[in-house]
């Protein structure tokens, strides 16, 4: 692991990581566990790539706990997911502000259970002066939904009068965004052999590097967090240049 670690080039360490965190389900079944055993085994994934990000200097970390679609999963498990996010929270607070992260989160949470809401805002509003690591949770969120809202912001602005549709460029469309204010991932993370972007912030992986990995999420920790980034730093980004344009 500490010989991972070194081989880590410190200042090409991405700014920003994404991660679809999939395969809680798969992994519990090949236990002959509940799913929900799953899902709890994923908490201390996040935990250990949460505390692994902060320590080689990754700023901001997104992590799709739950999507939009996923609310059509048996009620059980959703009322499950919901009741472990409030728990993590309320568990983890102590922990994020001694390790200096900050909570954030994306997706329309108005919509979420009272309680999980309302867990979030405390948690988003006791962590909000860390700046060590801003962990930012993707809760009832779609991408699809995000670029929607956002294009109905800026046609109401427009429609009152306080914008020029030819005034909208990336930067403004960017602001109407759930992720204001975040740089775009340059890194995305799928776990459990899953090939699929599946409506994840598509405005902004643009240009990130995707890296697949067979791994179901609770098997996911320090060692293959840093096996991605090692794998993100020995490839080209070229933004559409050649080779020789890039500077060394
Ligand atoms: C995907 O596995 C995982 C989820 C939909 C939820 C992720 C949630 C957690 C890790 C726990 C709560 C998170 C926080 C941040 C407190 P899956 O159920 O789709 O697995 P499968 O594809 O094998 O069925």
């Amino acid at each position: 692991m500490t010989d991972l670690k070194s081989q880590i080039i410190p200042d090409k360490v991405p700014q920003h990581i994404a991660i679809i965190m999939d395969g809680n389900g798969r992994w519990a079944k090949q236990k002959g566990m509940p799913r929900v055993l799953g899902h709890r085994s994923g908490v201390k994934s996040v935990r250990e790539v949460t505390e692994a990000a902060g320590e080689i200097g990754v700023k901001y970390l997104t992590l799709y706990a739950f999507s939009t679609e996923n609310w059509s999963r048996p009620p059980a498990e959703v009322t499950a997911l919901m009741g472990l996010l409030v728990e993590t929270i309320r568990g983890e607070i102590r922990e994020l502000n001694k390790n200096g992260v900050r909570l954030m989160a994306i997706g329309d949470l108005e919509a979420l259970p009272a309680e999980s809401y309302r867990t979030l805002l405390e948690g988003m509003e006791q962590t909000k002066n860390n700046t060590r690591l801003t962990l930012v949770l993707a809760l009832n969120y779609s991408a699809k939904w995000e670029i929607l809202r956002a294009a109905r912001i800026l046609a109401e602005q427009a429609a009152a009068g306080a914008l020029r549709p030819q005034d909208i460029d990336e930067t403004v469309f960017e602001s109407a965004l759930s992720t204001r204010g975040i740089p775009d991932p340059e890194l995305l993370i799928r776990t459990s052999g899953e090939t699929r972007i599946s409506n994840f912030l598509l405005w902004q992986i643009a240009y990130a590097e995707l890296y697949f990995t067979p791994v179901f999420w609770p098997d996911f920790g320090k060692k293959e967090l840093f096996e991605a980034i090692l794998s993100y730093q020995r490839r080209e980004r070229r933004f559409g240049m050649i080779s020789e344009q890039l500077a060394r």
